[in-house]
């Protein structure tokens, strides 16, 4: 475990929002050093840009990059979610920052740290896609599936999870733990309220 998480832990083990650890420190940075090695098997020779998408991403995305054994580029991209009747995701999606180059031509990886219902990357896959970029791929560290929405294709995936809410390397709860350094399941007991209020918004309690 690592220092960070043992600091914080003194502290959650008494909180009533953290409950296991579903994704130990160690596991995640061996999983994000697999990722690493396909992408570099698989791009050799191609102008590769990995996007991140701001925030809770980009936690994932600096440990990916530097496990990618290629010259490549980064960029990054803000997006609001609007949501709808009930707080159900519309899959309409607002660009707050946009990329700051061209990405015609381009071999493109968009990365997340999660893909719940699909609706944000997806709409992000169409957005770039009009950008005549060479190819697009994309990869996330979680994969919750059993909520999918939008019909996507991920090429490269962390782990799959189910119905768990999670927290730590860059997911939040109310814009916390983002900085924890493994990824925990919150106690569902403790934000039922919380959960029952929002569930059909965003997955990490979007705000
Ligand atoms: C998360 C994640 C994806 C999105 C996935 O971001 O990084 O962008 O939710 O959800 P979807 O598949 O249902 O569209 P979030 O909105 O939590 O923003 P954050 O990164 O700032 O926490």
């Amino acid at each position: 475990m690592e220092n960070s998480d043992y600091i914080n832990l003194k502290n959650l083990t008494k909180s009533t929002i953290l409950g296991r650890v579903l994704f130990p420190s160690s596991e995640i940075n061996n999983k994000v050093s697999q990722l690493g090695k396909a992408i570099t098997e698989d791009y050799g020779g191609r102008d590769l840009l990995l996007i991140s998408v701001l925030r809770g991403g980009v936690f994932f995305f600096t440990d990916l990059v530097r496990s990618i054994d290629l010259e490549i580029s980064i960029d990054f991209m803000g997006i609001s979610t609007y949501l709808g009747i009930n707080s159900t995701p519309t899959g309409i999606v607002k660009i707050t920052k946009d990329l700051e180059e061209s990405i015609e031509g381009k071999d493109i990886i968009i990365v997340e740290d999660i893909i719940d219902t699909g609706l944000t990357v997806s709409y992000l896959y169409r957005n770039l896609k009009s950008r005549y970029p060479n190819s697009i791929e994309i990869c996330t560290l979680l994969d919750r599936n059993v909520r999918r929405i939008a019909n996507i294709k991920i090429k490269y995936i962390g782990f799959a999870i189910g119905e768990e809410y999670v927290v730590g390397y860059g997911l939040d709860y109310k814009q916390k733990y983002r900085n924890l350094e493994s990824i925990y399941e919150l106690k569902l007991d403790m934000v039922k309220k919380d959960i029952e209020t929002i569930q059909w918004k965003h997955p990490q309690f979007r705000d």
